[in-house]
């Protein structure tokens, strides 16, 4: 079945309603609702006064309309008489602040009383809903995050670096302490690096980085162990947050979880434009499919799917009529097996006000509803047919956290973001209409064409090991500048830059150029044509011709020297004007492009068909800016998703016969008329 629903909060609505709010659901499709995931303090007034009646008659409501539910373990909004308890459990910020009670995640993780109080309301539930047949699974939490550095954590620290290093001798040397006399003595002298510690030492603080992501990874197992303990059948998730968020290394946390689920919002009140850039919710996609699983990752949940205007204080620009479907189906495209939408109903009072579900606060149904409703009615005609199908990525990129909590510290460059850069390279290849992973650079790469790795900043022997096999079998390889800069303690390696990746890149970094905000160098770009027998697919003549606003350099220029590679660009302008900036290296039976700059985008969009075209990626189907196609297979047959992003119809040319499941498996050929914001998906 597809699950199919919305996150629901019985317990800010009068009980009258229920059974309306059920029968609604059940109209629009619903088969699944998130419960309770806030609502501590509705579950324990007082300690060990515990009440599951209100929720258990909510349960029963639904069960009788057909919809089964996801538990929230309500351990992210602690009730005031938790927190009056002891000040302690307030997490302490970097700005060295304890937060006070008002918001929401404001505990510390490692906090044991906190803890405590968490293992005993997941265990009261757990016990209750074991055998619940309405109940199908958890969510723990509701999205970790956010580092404490307070002095419990000072301590936990301690002892976690106890464990990582054999002594203090290893750990001063390998965080090179003897800079400024900051050689420790005892596990207890060293500190947090909070903020009025000043830059702290890089090794520190990727150390502290890391032992905060294990705080969260520790704490959500506590609660796992208990549900998995009392409620064997039941399915086990988190809520993460997409590539967006960066503190914890989501690996770690998915791999205690049956599933990952995300929360997708691709316009709110924070990012106000009237444009939705779809390659960033595809990007979110991608990320999560690749938190589990092998090639092709593992299919995820969206635990809260954006169904409205988002906001708190401001009011973001509403879904335009046919975004809340089409953002759903844009998920599906990329491996969601539960479209959950966030939220029922628009609350009245607290925070989120103006946080818009499908209902608006007078509750009646209006324009979302009917468009989830319509959704719902396709999904119980599709539904079995997507369930099972997966995806099949001939390229993946590789995401690291500690490349990104090692620029946290240190960021390089003031025009440079890693996220940003990532996003901007992924950006380029998904305009090409082609199926990405997103995995962590220990990933199994053997099914790959092409593997893409911006700014790999941190490489270990092991992970240089396992890109030259992966190039030496025929794969190709692209490297963008701050790659193999540090080993894994974060200290800059021995080397001439890109370090461990020299010898795969057949060229090495001789000087840098890290450039002043606005500059631009100028790139004489010559792109080989390629040797395979391979038509330029994507490209054609134009990428070997690039356009000129991409035929720059901005933020960083690696000065490179070949040591076999051949020059795809050199710089035209500056002191190293004539010098190589991007080269191409055979190596084994494979090939390594080095990119020796970090931007523009416009270099990367202009690069992208040359590159896919290198690995011998074709695109899925070829169709106007602004529509995206994706595919999931099953066996030897596969489901297109065609997905038009923008606010025109746009003309498709279908290369074969196909039925399109969303028009009543009617024969489409040729020519089509993709409505504005329409979904196809053929088959
Ligand atoms: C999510 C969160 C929800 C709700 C929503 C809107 O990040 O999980 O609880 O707060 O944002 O702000």
């Amino acid at each position: 079945m597809f699950h199919y629903g919305v996150d629901y909060y019985p317990e800010h609505w009068p009980e009258e309603r229920w059974p309306v709010d059920a029968r609604m659901m059940a109209e629009a499709g619903f088969n699944v609702v998130r419960l309770a995931e806030f609502a501590w303090s509705k579950l324990e007034p007082e300690e060990g006064h515990f009440d599951f009646d209100w929720l258990d008659r909510v349960l029963a409501i639904l069960s009788d309309h057909g919809i089964r539910a996801i538990l929230g373990t309500p351990t992210a909004s602690p009730p005031p008489w938790l927190m009056a308890k002891d000040s302690g459990m307030f997490r302490v910020r970097e700005d060295g602040q304890r937060v006070t009670y008002g918001n929401r995640r404001e505990y510390c993780p490692n906090h044991p009383l906190y803890r405590d109080h968490s293992c005993r309301i997941v265990t009261a539930m757990a016990e209750h809903y074991a055998g619940h047949p309405a109940v199908l699974g958890w969510q723990i939490d509701n999205e970790f995050g956010d580092r404490c550095y307070c002095p419990v954590c000072r301590q936990a620290f301690g002892d976690w670096l106890a464990q990582r290093y054999a002594s203090l001798d290893d750990l001063n040397l390998a965080w090179g302490t003897i800079f400024w006399s900051h050689v420790y003595n005892d596990w207890v002298e060293i500190p947090t690096p909070v903020q009025t510690g000043g830059a702290p030492n890089p090794g520190l603080a990727l150390d502290y980085a890391r032992f905060c992501s294990d705080s969260y990874v520790e704490y959500q197992k506590l609660q796992v162990d208990i549900l998995r303990r009392q409620c064997p059948g039941h399915l086990v998730t988190h809520n993460f947050m997409g590539f967006r968020y960066d503190q914890i290394e989501y690996y770690n946390l998915a791999r205690d979880l049956d599933l990952v689920a995300w929360d997708n919002y691709p316009r709110t009140q924070w990012g106000m434009g009237a444009d939705v850039d779809a390659s960033a919710p595809a990007l979110g996609h991608d990320t999560m499919r690749g938190l589990r699983g092998g090639p092709g990752g593992q299919n995820f949940w969206v635990m809260e799917e954006q169904s409205g205007p988002g906001g708190w204080q401001m009011v973001s620009v509403p879904p335009r009529p046919g975004e809340i479907r089409l953002w759903a189906y844009q998920a599906i495209a990329h491996g969601a097996d539960a479209i959950i939408y966030f939220r029922w109903r628009t609350a009245r009072f607290g925070t989120e006000q103006y946080w818009h579900g499908i209902l608006d606060h007078h509750a009646q149904p209006g324009r979302r509803y009917a468009e989830v409703k319509q959704m719902g009615d396709e999904l119980k005609h599709i539904g079995e047919i997507i369930q099972g199908t997966r995806l099949r990525p001939a390229v993946a990129m590789l995401q690291d956290y500690d490349a990104r909590w090692a620029f946290q510290i240190q960021g390089n460059n003031p025009g440079f973001a890693y996220p940003r850069h990532f996003q901007e390279v992924y950006r380029a290849l998904h305009a090409r209409q082609v199926g990405m992973d997103v995995v962590s650079p220990m990933h199994d790469l053997s099914s790959y064409r092409l593997v893409v790795a911006p700014a790999l900043h941190l490489v270990s022997p092991a992970l240089a090991e396992k890109l030259e096999h992966f190039v030496a079998q025929g794969g190709v390889l692209v490297l963008t500048a701050r790659s193999g800069v540090k080993d894994p303690a974060n200290n800059v390696v021995n080397q001439y830059l890109p370090g461990l990746l020299a010898g795969l890149a057949g060229a090495h970094v001789e000087d840098y150029d890290s450039l002043p905000e606005g500059a631009r160098v100028g790139l004489e770009v010559e792109l080989p044509t390629l040797d395979r027998a391979l038509t330029l697919t994507f490209g054609e003549q134009a990428a070997l011709n690039l356009p000129c606003e991409s035929r720059c350099a901005t933020t960083w220029c690696d000065i490179l020297v070949s040591d076999g590679a051949q020059v795809v660009a050199r710089y035209s302008e500056e002191y190293y004007a004539g010098r190589p900036a991007i080269t191409l290296n055979s190596y084994g039976k494979g090939q390594v492009v080095y990119i020796g700059t970090l931007g523009p985008a416009a270099l990367f969009d202009a690069l992208a068909p040359w590159l896919l075209a290198l690995g011998g990626v074709q695109p899925v189907l070829r169709v106007p800016a602004g529509v995206e196609v994706a595919e999931r297979w099953q066996g030897e047959s596969s489901l297109l998703f065609v997905l038009n992003h923008t606010g025109q119809a746009q003309e498709i040319t279908l290369p074969r016969a196909y039925r399109d499941l969303l028009d009543t498996g009617k024969a489409v050929d040729g020519q089509v008329t993709l409505p504005a914001r329409g979904v196809m998906i053929l088959a």
